[in-house]
């Protein structure tokens, strides 16, 4: 099979992102006629979770229901990967039963693992690197919002240089838009992908330089899955990093405010912003299941067999 794999952004060039935020608005529209086509009858989505989810599941769980399809939900310590068996070996069989598999894991070595052993597509459902599915979220509301001119907007990311980060940077590199980012020393994003898709990237020393002037502001837990252990210290280091109106009012008048959700409030944002005519995040949120419908038709109709 000639597949296609969403394991991060730079799995897609531009005019496929563009086609899938579009597939999304387009989804979205159908819904509200209740008249989403029964594209995937008989198709079946694998979802293998490792870390917690509600927004991930769920919307690829209703998105492969609503196309026709059927989606079964794995958690890591209902399967056979809890007993060790290798993810190489779940691939091959699983990928001779369903036609996607998605995984939210640990490491991105063990999602190319996954991908290189799958004969079905394989999607990234968020690692420790990349967090690609919500960007297509993120980008929908933007559409929706701003409009489709990525070349004019400013996004300004706050907070901790993680999985969402290095997506975005990615995803200003695919997209043309200025990515301004303000991390603590010692949390800035993955180099590796600073250095190959950092070109639109402005790194700022203080939060309130990112922020002035932005279109978009966004940020996200400080201490993400798998880092809880920091919380205390990382509540100390990001303090000064949180999102509330003093620095909001830093950016464009009709900016707008996103989170990929959940959010800890009080701590990275406050409620006043949360809660604002700035914030967005439930229409991102809700975008989750269009941009899933959008991506698992890309995948299945551009993978031939
Ligand atoms: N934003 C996001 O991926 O949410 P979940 O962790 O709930 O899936
Ligand atoms: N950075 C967060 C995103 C959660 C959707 C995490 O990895 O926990």
């Amino acid at each position: 099979m000639n597949k296609r794999d969403f394991k991060s952004l730079i799995d897609i060039n531009t005019q496929e992102f563009k086609r899938i935020i579009q597939q999304a608005i387009e989804y979205k529209e159908l819904d509200k006629k209740h008249s989403i086509p029964r594209t995937y009858v008989n198709r079946t989505l694998a979802m293998i979770f490792k870390k917690n989810s509600t927004r991930t599941r769920v919307s690829f769980e209703t998105a492969m229901y609503k196309l026709g399809g059927h989606a079964i939900f794995l958690s890591e310590s209902s399967t056979q990967l809890n007993r060790g068996e290798d993810i190489s070996d779940t691939a091959r069989v699983l990928s001779g039963m369903v036609d996607l598999i998605m995984m939210r894991t640990n490491t991105h070595e063990e999602i190319k693992t996954l991908a290189e052993n799958s004969s079905v597509p394989v999607i990234n459902g968020l690692c420790n690197l990349f967090h690609p599915c919500q960007l297509l979220a993120d980008m929908q509301t933007i559409v929706e919002t701003k409009g489709d001119d990525f070349s004019k907007l400013t996004v300004a990311w706050i907070g901790d240089g993680n999985n969402m980060c290095n997506s975005y940077i990615n995803a200003s590199k695919l997209l043309n838009f200025r990515l301004k980012i303000s991390v603590p020393n010692g949390y800035e994003p993955d180099k590796y992908t600073l250095d190959k898709f950092g070109e639109n990237v402005e790194l700022c020393e203080i939060p309130g330089s990112a922020v002035d002037g932005a279109d978009v502001v966004t940020t996200d837990v400080w201490a993400s899955m798998g880092d809880e252990h920091e919380n205390e210290e990382r509540k100390k280091v990001f303090k000064s990093f949180q999102v509330n109106m003093n620095l909001m009012s830093k950016a464009t008048k009709n900016a707008i405010f996103l989170h990929c959700l959940p959010a800890h409030r009080g701590e990275e944002i406050d409620d006043t912003i949360i809660d604002s005519s700035y914030s967005v995040v439930w229409q991102q949120a809700h975008n989750r299941l269009y941009s899933s419908m959008a991506l698992i038709d890309f995948l299945l109709s551009s993978s031939k067999n």
